[in-house]
């Protein structure tokens, strides 16, 4: 698979669009362009938002299916997370992890009774939920001197060294080595070359369900259950990445119970552990790994820490979060929308430039001709908000309550703009 992964420091999409209208630079983007570190180039300046929608600070509206890349689960200003934020603020924003608290206990049961046996990790974002993943593996592997991790070319697992060294793209290693060794990268859903890459030292392989910022592409049935078979075989651990396309995205808890549906030794498939963040906070940052019995004691006292993660204001979110979802079945609802965003979107490939749609429910790639920055500058000036990735691709990822509505207004505006 040839692929092509962009570096997130190129015009974004809004930059254009207010570029084209303001010329000028405002005050606040005078100031980043003094005091912020410019590791990447800035759009539109949002002000508020409210449900689906978000405004600029010249008071346009736009409809946001990005979600700030697959983080506002439940749209804007969500009266739960508010008043959640509001009264754990009163109670207790933050203790320590020497201490107990309620949430935590609480927010790890839901997550192991929504994946499986076994315990789980808290953090603050993806790339260090990642980082548990490989620590998890090295220490597993030590005693007998095994480390190596195999991964995916045209994976993403986050920005830290040991991330960016885990990930197969060379984009975002270029300066920064020398990188973290016992990395060994090999193309995606390809079961032969993952067994071929196998040595004495291998401990483990990392992969997405579904690649994110590769630009959406979906795991085989055969490959995920070729690799657990592989691993199971090879006493590898199979490690998770779900930070983007976990927490419902598919219209399932994870990418592999979506992939696998109706696929015989499907429902029997588990990860060793899994990476989550994201959406599990809905904006509130906030990483956590699963991992499955019997590796949850793997990481003894001492062998990890750190300061915030599953603090008591970002589980509380995260139990808000989880209730609005399993209570309003929004897992159903982001199912039904994304099969209707598809459909939409399929019926206009071949016209408007576009060549292709991949994903499920909320974590759909529409592939288009060239670049994807026209296109979503495009769509920005007509009031859509979309996210590029690699290999041409415009990510929709909407919050899991978006509506029919909702989907029929981007579909009309997809029509009208490209
Ligand atoms: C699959 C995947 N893993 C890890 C990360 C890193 O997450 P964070 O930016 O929260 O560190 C991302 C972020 O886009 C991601 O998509």
């Amino acid at each position: 698979m040839a692929v092509e992964v962009p570096s997130t420091v190129k015009p974004s999409p809004a930059q254009k669009s207010s570029a084209a209208e303001a010329p000028v630079r405002t005050e606040i983007e005078s100031l980043y362009d003094r005091y912020v570190v410019p590791t990447v180039n800035r759009g539109l300046t949002l002000t508020h938002g409210k449900g689906r929608h978000v405004w600029d600070d010249k008071g346009r509206r736009y409809l946001d299916l990005g979600a700030g890349v697959a983080v506002s689960s439940l749209g804007h200003a969500h009266p739960a997370i508010q008043e959640t934020l509001a009264r754990q603020a009163g109670l207790l924003i933050h203790s320590s992890n020497y201490y107990y608290n309620e949430g935590q206990a609480r927010l790890a049961q839901r997550i192991v009774e929504l994946t499986g046996p076994g315990k789980v990790f808290f953090s603050n974002s993806g790339a260090e939920a990642n980082e548990v993943l490989i620590k998890l593996a090295r220490k597993f592997g030590h005693d007998s001197g095994r480390y190596e991790i195999i991964t995916a070319l045209n994976s993403f697992h986050g920005r830290t060294m040991a991330t960016v060294s885990a990930a197969g793209q060379d984009k975002n290693k270029h300066g920064f080595e020398p990188l973290l060794p016992g990395f060994t990268h090999v193309p995606f859903n390809d079961l032969a070359a993952v067994e071929a890459a196998i040595t004495p030292r291998t401990i483990a392989v990392q992969i997405e369900g579904i690649q994110g910022e590769g630009g959406i592409f979906v795991a085989t049935p055969e490959y995920l259950l070729g690799l657990r078979e592989l691993t199971r075989k090879h006493n590898l651990l199979l490690l998770w990445d779900g930070v983007q396309c976990g927490y419902f995205r598919t219209g399932r808890w994870q990418s592999y119970q979506r992939i696998l549906e109706g696929v015989p030794g499907g429902e029997d498939f588990t990860p060793d552990a899994i990476a989550m963040a994201k959406s599990l906070g809905g904006g509130y940052p906030m990483g956590a790994t699963w991992i499955r019995e019997p590796y949850q004691n793997v990481l003894g006292p001492g062998s990890h820490g750190t300061t915030y993660g599953g603090s008591p204001m970002a589980c509380a979110v995260a139990l808000a979060i989880l209730d609005v979802v399993q209570r309003e079945k929004l897992a159903d609802n982001i199912r039904a929308r994304g099969d209707e965003l598809k459909r939409g979107l399929e019926a206009l490939v071949g016209t408007r430039g576009i060549q292709g749609v991949r994903g499920y429910g909320g974590l759909i790639g529409l592939v288009v001709e060239g670049e994807p920055y026209p296109a979503i500058a495009k769509l920005a000036q007509a009031g859509l908000i979309l996210i590029p990735a690699a290999n041409h691709t415009v990510r929709f990822l909407p919050p899991l309550n978006v509506t029919a509505d909702e989907i029929a207004e981007a579909l009309r505006i997809v029509k009208e703009s490209l």
